[in-house]
C-alpha cells in the first residue's frame, strides 16, 4: 500500500533503555504542534510512558494501540486529545506486552501497524487538508522486538535518541543493522532521519568528548541541536505535561523547539531530494 504522502511517520527507536525516546516523542511532538503541525503521537511501548507523560489517565485508555495492533480498532477510534492543541495521542496499555505472542504466527505480524496507518490515511483523505495530521511520531519500547519492527515497517524515517554518555555508541550498530534489514525486506523507503544527542551535561567533561566522537562517527546525520540535561524535563511528566507547557523558557523546552525546526528543515531537504 502506498505511504501516506501528506503525513510523515517518524519512529523514535533505540533498544537501549532510558536514552530519551519518550521524552523526545512528547516534546518534539509538542514543539511541532506549537509551530503549526498536526501531530499524532503513537505510544507503542507497553510501559505507556508517553501516555502518562501527556496526562492520559490509565482509566481513560479503554481503546489503545493494543487494539490497533490486533486489528480491532483504527487509530481514529483510539486517539485522544492531549492538553496540547494540535497534538493527539494513541495511548498504550500493558496489554501490548502480549501482542508479540498473540500475532507471532500470523503472516501479517510485521505489517499490522503499516496497515493501520494505510486505513487511517484513507480516512484522513476525506477531511479538509487543514484538518489532517501532518506528522505521526511512534514511541517504541527499549527493544528491537516485533513492536519496533512494526513501527519501522510503517515509518518513513527513524529518529534515534542517543544519550551523551561514555557508552553512547554501544548497540548503535545493531540498531542500524536492523534499519538496514527492514529496508531490505519490509520497507524500502525507510531512512534515518537523524540522531539526537540527549541529556548533555556541560559540567561533565566527558560529555563534550562524547558529542565530538558521535559527530565524528555519524557526521551530518547528527542534529545540530543537543538536548541538555535539564531538571524541568525530568519534572514535567509527573505533572502530565510536556516540558514546553510546564516551563516554556527553560533550556530543555528551547532545545526541543530548536530540534523541531531542524526536523522540519530536514524534511524539506528530504522531500526536495
Ligand atoms: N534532557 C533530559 N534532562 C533530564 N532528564 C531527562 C532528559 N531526557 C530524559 N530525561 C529523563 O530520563 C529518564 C529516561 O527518559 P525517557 O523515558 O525519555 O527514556 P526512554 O528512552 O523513553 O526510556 P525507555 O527505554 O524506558 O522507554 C526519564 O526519567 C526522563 O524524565
Ligand atoms: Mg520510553
Amino acid at each position: 500500500m502506498a505511504p501516506p504522502p501528506d503525513m510523515r511517520i517518524l519512529v523514535l527507536a533505540n533498544q537501549k533503555g532510558g536514552v530519551g525516546k519518550t521524552t523526545t516523542a512528547i516534546n518534539l511532538g509538542t514543539a511541532l504542534a506549537a509551530i503549526g503541525e498536526r501531530v499524532l503521537l503513537v505510544d507503542l511501548d507497553p510501559q505507556g510512558n508517553a501516555s502518562t507523560g501527556l496526562g492520559v489517565d490509565r482509566r481513560n485508555r479503554a481503546a489503545s494501540t493494543y487494539d490497533v495492533m490486533m486489528g480491532e480498532e483504527g487509530f481514529k477510534d483510539v486517539l485522544l486529545p492531549s492538553g496540547v492543541p494540535g497534538l493527539a495521542i494513541a495511548p498504550s496499555t500493558l496489554d501490548l506486552l502480549g501482542v508479540e505472542l498473540e500475532i507471532a504466527t500470523q503472516k501479517d505480524r510485521a505489517v499490522r501497524l503499516k496497515n493501520a496507518f494505510a486505513n487511517f490515511h484513507a480516512q484522513q483523505q476525506k477531511l479538509e487538508p487543514g484538518e489532517r495530521f501532518t506528522y505521526a511520531l511512534i514511541d517504541c519500547p527499549p527493544s528491537l522486538n516485533l513492536l519496533t519492527m512494526n513501527a519501522m515497517t510503517a515509518a518513513d524515517s527513524v529518529l534515534v535518541p542517543l544519550q551523551c554518555e561514555f557508552f553512547a555508541l554501544e548497540g548503535l550498530s545493531q540498531l542500524l543493522a536492523t534499519v538496514d534489514q527492514v529496508r531490505a525486506t519490509l520497507n524500502p523507503r525507510l531512512t534515518i532521519h537523524g540522531i539526537v544527542l540527549t541529556m548533555f551535561d556541560s559540567r561533565n567533561s566527558l560529555a563534550s568528548q562524547v558529542v565530538a566522537d558521535v559527530r565524528g562517527f555519524l557526521g551530518e546525520k547528527v542534529y545540530e541541536t543537543v538536548i541538555p540535561r535539564n531538571i524541568r524535563i525530568t519534572e514535567a511528566p509527573s505533572h502530565g505535561k510536556p516540558v514546553l507547557l510546564y516551563d516554556l523558557k527553560c533550556a530543555g523546552s528551547q532545545a526541543y523547539l530548536k530540534l523541531a525546526s531542524e526536523v522540519i528543515r530536514r524534511e524539506r531537504l528530504y522531500r526536495a531530494a
